[in-house]
C-alpha cells in the first residue's frame, strides 16, 4: 500500500501501523471504525479483526485490510449464550481465551504486513481476551471507550460505592445523590446484586478497568468541554503513564459513518421527513439492543399516537421481549396516526437527526446516539434502559440540561405530556438555546486546532512512539 489516503483520495504517506477488534454490536463497532478511520487519515494504516458475528462489510470500507478471526469458537460461544449482551460478551472473551483464535489471527496480520510492524492492538475496552492475546505476542494495546468519561469513572468506582453504602442499593435510597460524582443517583447504579447472575455482573463491571490498566493508553469518545471534570479525574487516577485521549464525537471525525451500519438503513424516511415543518417531528429510537416489553410497547405507542405531533419511530425488528420479529402494533394504531407516523426497521439516524424536520428525539441514551444527537442540537426525551444508559441520561437532565428523563412507569399519558414538555412552550424553548450552545462547543472541538483534533494529534504520536 502507497498511501493511507485521508478519504479525499489523495495520498497520505504511511507513518504507522495498527491493528484494531471492535466488539461486534453496533454501539461498538461504529466506533472503532470511525476511529480506524481518523488514524488512517492521519497515516496510520489499519487492519481490523472481527468475528463472524456481526461482521463489518470489507466492501464499504476498502481504505482498511480486514481480518475474520477463525471464530467458529466464538459463533458457538455466542449462540449458547443467553440473549443478554453482558452473557454474550463474557463468553466472547473466554471464547477468544481458550480458543486462541484473536492470538493466531494477530500473530498472521503481523508477520504478514508490510512494514512498518503494527505498533499496537486497539481494543474495546470490553475485551481482555483480545488484550490476553496481543500480550502473548508482545504488543501493546490501546483501549477504546466507546462510552462516556462519566461512565468509564463510575466502572472504577465501585469499591467506593460498595464502601460508602450506595451498593447494594436499597429500595428506599434509589433517590440518594451520590456525593462524589455528581449528578449521579443510586438509581443510576448498575447493581450487580439485582442481576440474574450476581458474579457475572461483577465481572462485566471490573473489564474495563482491568484493560485500561493493562494498557498503554485510553482513548474515549468524548470531547474536553463536555466532560472536563470526569476526564481530570480518570487523568488523576491513571497517571502519565495511562494517557487519556478525549477524541470524540468519533462519527464527525472521520467520514465512514453510516458504512458501519449492520442493519439496512431505510431511506424513505428522509423523503416522510422532507413534507414536515422544520422542528415538528419527534424522532424515536432505543438503539441496536435494547429491548421492551411488550406492554411498554402498546404504551409507547400510544403515547406517540395521543401527542399529536409527528414522529419517526425506529421499530427494529427484536424490539420487543421474546420475539426476534417485526413487533404488531396495536389495533388501530395506523389509521389513529396515518401520515403523521412513520415506521421503519433501522433509519439513518445521523441524517435523521441532521434534518431540519426533527425538533426532539425520545432516545435509550446509547453514548453514539446521545453524541449524533448533541452534534446536531436536538432536544432530548430520556429513557434509559441499562449499562450507561442511566448515567447519560442523569447528565442529560441535569449537567448539559439538553433534555428531560422519562421516569418509573411507562404510561401513555405521561408520554403525551412529556413530548409536549420537550416540543412546545418556553421550558422547551430554553432548552433549546443550551442544546445549541452545547453544539457550538462540540463544533469548536472538531475545527483546526480544537481539544478533540490536537487530542487525535498527540495518539498518533503515542501510538508512533510504542
Ligand atoms: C450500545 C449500548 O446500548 C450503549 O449504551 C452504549 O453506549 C454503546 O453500545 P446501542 O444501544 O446500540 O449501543 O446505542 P448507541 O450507542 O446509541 O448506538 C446505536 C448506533 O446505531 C448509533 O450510531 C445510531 O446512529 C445507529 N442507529 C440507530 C442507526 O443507524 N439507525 C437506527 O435506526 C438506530
Amino acid at each position: 500500500m502507497a498511501g493511507a489516503g485521508d478519504g479525499d483520495g489523495r495520498a497520505v504517506p504511511v507513518r504507522g501501523r495498527v491493528v484494531l477488534f471492535p466488539l461486534p454490536f453496533q454501539g461498538h463497532l461504529s466506533p472503532m471504525l470511525q476511529l480506524a478511520g481518523a488514524l488512517h487519515a492521519r497515516g496510520v494504516a489499519a487492519t481490523v479483526l472481527h468475528t463472524d458475528y456481526n461482521a463489518p462489510d470489507p466492501a464499504a470500507h476498502p481504505e482498511f485490510a480486514f481480518v475474520a478471526v477463525p471464530s467458529g469458537a466464538v459463533s458457538a460461544a455466542l449462540a449458547a449464550a443467553p440473549g443478554d449482551g453482558i452473557a454474550k460478551i463474557m463468553a466472547l472473551n473466554a471464547a477468544i481465551e481458550a480458543s486462541g483464535c484473536a492470538r493466531d489471527a494477530l500473530a498472521s496480520v503481523i508477520s504478514g504486513s508490510a512494514p512498518p510492524r503494527p505498533a499496537c492492538l486497539v481494543i474495546d475496552a470490553a475485551l481482555p481476551g483480545a488484550q490476553k492475546a496481543a500480550a502473548e505476542l508482545g504488543l501493546p494495546t490501546i483501549v477504546l471507550h466507546t462510552g462516556s468519561a462519566a461512565a468509564f469513572r463510575l466502572f472504577r468506582s465501585y469499591a467506593m460505592l460498595r464502601e460508602k453504602g450506595y451498593l447494594p442499593a436499597k429500595e428506599s435510597e434509589l433517590n440518594r445523590p451520590i456525593k462524589e460524582m455528581p449528578p449521579l443517583r443510586v438509581s443510576d447504579l448498575f447493581d450487580p446484586s439485582k442481576y440474574f447472575n450476581e458474579e457475572m455482573g461483577n465481572k462485566i463491571l471490573a473489564l474495563s478497568t482491568e484493560t485500561t490498566t493493562n494498557s498503554s493508553g485510553a482513548v474515549v469518545n468524548t470531547f474536553e468541554a463536555l466532560e472536563t471534570p470526569e476526564l481530570q479525574s480518570v487523568r488523576d487516577e491513571l497517571g502519565a503513564t495511562i494517557p487519556v485521549f478525549a477524541i470524540g464525537p468519533l462519527h464527525k471525525l472521520s467520514n465512514n459513518g453510516d458504512r458501519s451500519s449492520l442493519l439496512e438503513q431505510d431511506r424513505s424516511c428522509i423523503e416522510w421527513l422532507d413534507t414536515k415543518e422544520p422542528g415538528s417531528v419527534l424522532y424515536v429510537s432505543f438503539g441496536s439492543v435494547v429491548r421492551v416489553n411488550q406492554d411498554d410497547f402498546t404504551e409507547v405507542a400510544w403515547g406517540l399516537a395521543n401527542s399529536g405531533r409527528p414522529f419517526l419511530w425506529v421499530v427494529r425488528p427484536g424490539l420487543v421481549a421474546g420475539s426476534s420479529g417485526k413487533p404488531d402494533l396495536p389495533d388501530g394504531f395506523r389509521e389513529a396516526v396515518e401520515d403523521r407516523g412513520k415506521m421503519v426497521d433501522w433509519a439513518p439516524q445521523a441524517e435523521v437527526l441532521a434534518h431540519h424536520a426533527v425538533g426532539g428525539f425520545w432516545t435509550h441514551n446509547g453514548w453514539n446516539s446521545t453524541l449524533e444527537s448533541i452534534f446536531e442540537g436536538v432536544l432530548m426525551l430520556s429513557r434509559p434502559s441499562f449499562g450507561d444508559q442511566p448515567v447519560t441520561a442523569r447528565y442529560v437532565q441535569e449537567t448539559w440540561r439538553t433534555g428531560f428523563l422519562v421516569e418509573g412507569k411507562v404510561e401513555r399519558g405521561k408520554i403525551e405530556k412529556a413530548i409536549r414538555r420537550l416540543m412546545e412552550g418556553e421550558e422547551a424553548a430554553e432548552v433549546k438555546e443550551r442544546a445549541d450552545e452545547l453544539k457550538k462547543q462540540m463544533l469548536m472541538c472538531l475545527e483546526d486546532g480544537g481539544s478533540t483534533q490536537q487530542a487525535v494529534d498527540k495518539l498518533v504520536d503515542h501510538i508512533l512512539s510504542l
